[in-house]
């Protein structure tokens, strides 16, 4: 039983026409259209794919933070056996911010800034732990100190604007870490850094991930991070997952033909390679086609690819493709 077992989910949004237009019957647009995905104990799990393809919102429906009008409307969430699909406000909070944490696409909207840094994160344990504030303190420092900030007593007592870019998603690290997670999801944790301080802090995600046996869920557009990282790749389209497997062997032999295009619009440092973009755009979620969403776009396409494709599952690995 892995630690996280994610099928086929679905969510939706009222139409935003539909929503204005009172005259009009009240429709919903999926964003979720089957997501399924595992995560077990101790793997670093790679969520991948274009902006919009609802990489956030599947982390957001495992964190139960899918606030209403958007609705999860069925699939099922089991995180280490239990349901977290339709789970009550009370029970999720003893989950989220406990057993699982999340590193938020923007640093800055996980710290207050009129709060200490100190402040913040002995919150969290007096809150998770109910500890009291001076264990809180020690244990916020030594949260400092294994995520390599130097001198954490000074920095507690610190706030966010006082530190740099790379110091704070440190921290937002370190307060994710705080309960001893049995799952991270990280969402895009590195995007606003640049490439040395990327690399230091996907390195301490790893080492986190090896000396803590901790779960991670790692959503990222980069798939040059993911080869390295990551021991299964989701690749997300238009709401669905349509590749999962091992990273590196979709990486070098991808199956479906949306990775392809991913993989051939990297850009690559050997031979005299044109950059081949993928043409065409990700669909507006009012106008998904039916079948593959990706058969507008797909260079590979059937007749066979305007009706619903079939998930094709080999052992551990699956393709959403008729191919
Ligand atoms: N509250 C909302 N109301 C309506 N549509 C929404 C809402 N939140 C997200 N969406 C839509 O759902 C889709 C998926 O969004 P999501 O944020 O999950 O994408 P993403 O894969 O995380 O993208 P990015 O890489 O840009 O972060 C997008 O088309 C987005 O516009
Ligand atoms: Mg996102």
């Amino acid at each position: 039983m892995p630690l996280l077992r994610i099928e086929n989910l679905f969510l939706s949004f009222p139409h935003p026409q539909s929503a204005m237009d009172k005259k009009m019957r009240l429709e919903r647009i999926s964003a979720l259209r089957g997501v399924s995905l595992s995560v077990e104990e101790g793997q670093i799990v790679a969520l991948a794919g274009e902006s919009g393809s609802g990489k956030t919102l599947t982390a957001y429906s495992i964190l139960g933070l899918v606030d209403p009008p958007a609705k999860l409307d069925s699939g099922s969430i089991l995180f280490s056996g239990q349901e977290l699909a339709g789970m009550s406000e009370n029970s999720l909070r003893k989950i989220r911010g406990n057993q699982i944490s999340m590193i938020f696409q923007e640093p800055m909207t996980s710290l207050n800034p009129v709060f200490t840094i100190g402040y913040q994160i002995d919150e969290v344990l007096i809150t998770h732990k109910k500890m009291n504030r001076r264990d809180a303190r020690k244990k916020s420092e030594e949260l400092l100190e294994s995520v390599g900030i130097t001198d954490p007593a000074m920095r507690l007592k610190q706030y966010p604007f006082e530190l740099s870019g790379g110091m704070r998603q440190r921290v937002v690290i370190a307060m994710a870490l705080a309960t001893s997670p049995r799952l991270l999801i990280a969402d895009e944790p590195t995007t606003s850094l640049d490439v040395t301080i990327q690399a230091q802090i996907l390195n301490l995600i790893k080492d986190l991930n090896k000396n803590n046996n901790m779960a991670i869920l790692l959503i990222t557009h980069d798939l040059g991070i993911v080869g390295q990282l990551a021991d299964k790749l989701a690749i997300m389209y238009a709401g669905q997952i349509m590749e999962f497997g091992n990273p590196r062997k979709i990486l070098k032999e991808p199956a479906h033909p949306y990775t392809k295009g991913l993989l051939n619009s990297l850009p690559r440092l050997e031979g005299n390679h044109r950059l081949q973009a993928i043409p065409g755009t990700p669909p507006e979620l009012t106008s998904i086609p039916a079948g593959c969403p990706f058969y507008p776009r797909c260079p590979e396409k059937k007749e066979e690819c305007r009706s619903p494709v079939p998930v094709r599952k080999k052992s551990g690995s699956f393709t959403r493709c008729i191919l």
